[in-house]
């Protein structure tokens, strides 16, 4: 790799089709929505090689102390040249003091480690055809005056505020919600993602909560693929085999910076399901 024949921009919708190439080359089943839904609320990076587009990042800003990382690819061809450590080097760089999070492949890995990132756990990747359930009965379906709601209870679980973020997914995204007294307490949102659907986030109080809205959007889309991303440490991964949803891999929870997500821990509600591994 030379100076002359590779050139990083920014991302802009034009070199959309070429990062949907590059994840299909890496077997990643994003498709261009997807991709457009993480880069309007990203700064992206490509690299070129003179129009093709040979590497992609994207540094997703939630507010100003935290960031993930994430659609790290490099071009089968091109790796091992140092292309992905200038990717990781001008993402950072974009994402200035922020507490950085990202969800690593294992071929990732070794690259997130020597730029300061530490293992802070796992994420399970589930996924299957929705089986016959039957719809519980305290759930229902949110209605317009819930989205502030849906917001801070997102804020709360995850940590950080992701009003951009959610303000996409209530356009793209049907959200199941859980009411008690009038106000919502729990919520799962599902939209059309890769090879089908993918059900996150889920922000419920416990996994019983978390389960019933699971099992209202998968009675809701029986036989149409679904995909969930859950912490390993939420304990309904096994849950989620028995519900025919297969585990089918995952990624390392990694984190470079102060953990700027303590509070979450203490949190009266949490994030069952991912809105993506790219996203958190
Ligand atoms: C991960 C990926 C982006 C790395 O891109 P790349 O251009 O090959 O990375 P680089 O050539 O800059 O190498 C990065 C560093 O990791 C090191 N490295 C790579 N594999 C390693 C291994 N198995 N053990 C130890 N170090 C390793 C390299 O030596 C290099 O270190 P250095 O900068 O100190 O020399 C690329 O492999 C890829 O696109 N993979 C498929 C998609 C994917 O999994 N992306 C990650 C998503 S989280």
């Amino acid at each position: 790799m030379t100076a002359q024949q590779i050139t990083l921009e920014t991302m802009m919708p034009e070199h959309l089709d070429g990062a949907v190439a590059l994840s299909r080359q890496a077997k990643w089943p994003h498709r261009r929505e997807n991709w457009e839904l993480a880069l309007s609320v990203s700064q992206g990076i490509v690299a070129l090689e003179e129009e093709r587009v040979v590497a992609t990042i994207m540094m997703t800003p939630y507010g100003d102390d935290a960031a993930t990382i994430n659609m790290v690819i490099v071009d089968a061809a091109m790796r091992g040249r140092g292309l992905g450590r200038k990717m990781m080097e001008e993402a950072l760089a974009s994402a200035g003091p922020r507490t950085c999070y990202l969800v690593a492949t294992q071929e990732g890995l070794p690259l997130y480690e020597k730029l300061g990132f530490v293992t802070t756990g796992e994420i399970v990747q589930h996924q299957g055809e929705a089986p016959t359930v039957e719809a519980p009965d305290h759930v229902s379906w949110s209605e317009s005056g819930d989205h502030a709601c849906l917001v801070t209870l997102d804020h709360i679980a995850y940590g950080h505020q992701r009003s951009a973020l959610m303000r996409l997914l209530r356009e793209r995204a049907k959200f199941a919600v859980i009411r008690e007294e009038n106000a919502v307490q729990a919520f799962a949102a599902i939209r059309e993602f890769g090879r089908g659907l993918v059900i996150g986030p889920v922000v419920a109080r416990n996994d019983i909560e978390a389960k019933t809205l699971i099992d209202f959007l998968l009675a809701h889309h029986q036989g149409t693929f679904v995909r969930i991303d859950t912490d390993v440490s939420t304990d309904i991964a096994e849950w989620l085999t028995g519900r025919g949803l297969a585990h089918v891999g995952g990624g390392i929870t990694m984190r470079r910076g102060t953990d700027a997500q303590e509070n979450k821990r203490t949190a009266p509600c949490r994030t069952y399901a991912l809105v993506s591994q790219a996203l958190g």
